[in-house]
């Protein structure tokens, strides 16, 4: 699949005439909400896994040295917690763009904290597109992520901001929270203060 999704996302209208609909974040899309929104609450989805798989070439990384940023995969039984919003469709379009390494946009139930349900939308990055980076050894991920820098700011960022927002969600996830413990420990420790 090409690297530039937005055109194929863009064909999928399913929701273009609904009034709002549901956009199920579970990366950048939890701490990083620079969209209009209407309403937003704590999510989840069943059946998928959050990994830290998918290349970015444009955010946290470039083309040269891609960074590592979740996607989602699939695994029967699993729960991934997330946030939810409401959003308009005209939302779409510049998330397609945000997105538009590898995601695809994703139809999908949400349940919400209080048991209720919705149909939602998601964007997940399958492993046939050409950023899909796939598993690595933990510590040469975590190294990976600690070396990346793109146009979003450093890896590091999204993965250490991703741990944070889902602590205050009351989520603790392994995968996350080892490569985020990883990466503290390759980075460079702060240089001493000098005595006044
Ligand atoms: C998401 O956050 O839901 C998608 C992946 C990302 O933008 O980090």
């Amino acid at each position: 699949m090409a690297l530039d999704t937005t055109d194929l996302n863009r064909r999928m209208t399913h929701f273009d005439d609904h009034d709002d609909l549901w956009l199920f974040g579970y990366g950048s899309l939890i701490w990083k909400a620079d969209f209009p929104y209407l309403e937003r609450r704590p999510a989840r989805i069943h059946g998928w896994v959050r990994r830290f798989w998918q290349g970015s070439h444009d955010h946290r990384g470039t083309p040269e040295a891609p960074g590592r940023v979740a996607t989602l995969v699939a695994e029967p039984g699993a729960v991934c917690a997330g946030m939810a919003y409401r959003i308009t469709p005209a939302t779409l379009a510049p998330l397609d763009v945000r997105e538009k390494n590898g995601y695809l946009r994703e139809i999908t139930p949400l349940q919400f904290d209080d048991g209720t349900t919705a149909k939602g939308l998601t964007y997940i990055a399958t492993s046939d597109n050409a950023a899909f980076l796939g598993e690595a050894d933990v510590d040469a991920m975590a190294r990976q992520i600690a070396a990346a820098h793109g146009p979003s700011g450093p890896n590091t960022d999204y993965l250490l901001n991703l741990e944070t927002a889902l602590a205050e969600l009351g989520v603790v996830e392994p995968h996350v929270s080892d490569l985020a413990r990883r990466v503290r420990h390759v980075l460079p420790s702060p240089p001493d203060r000098q005595p006044v």
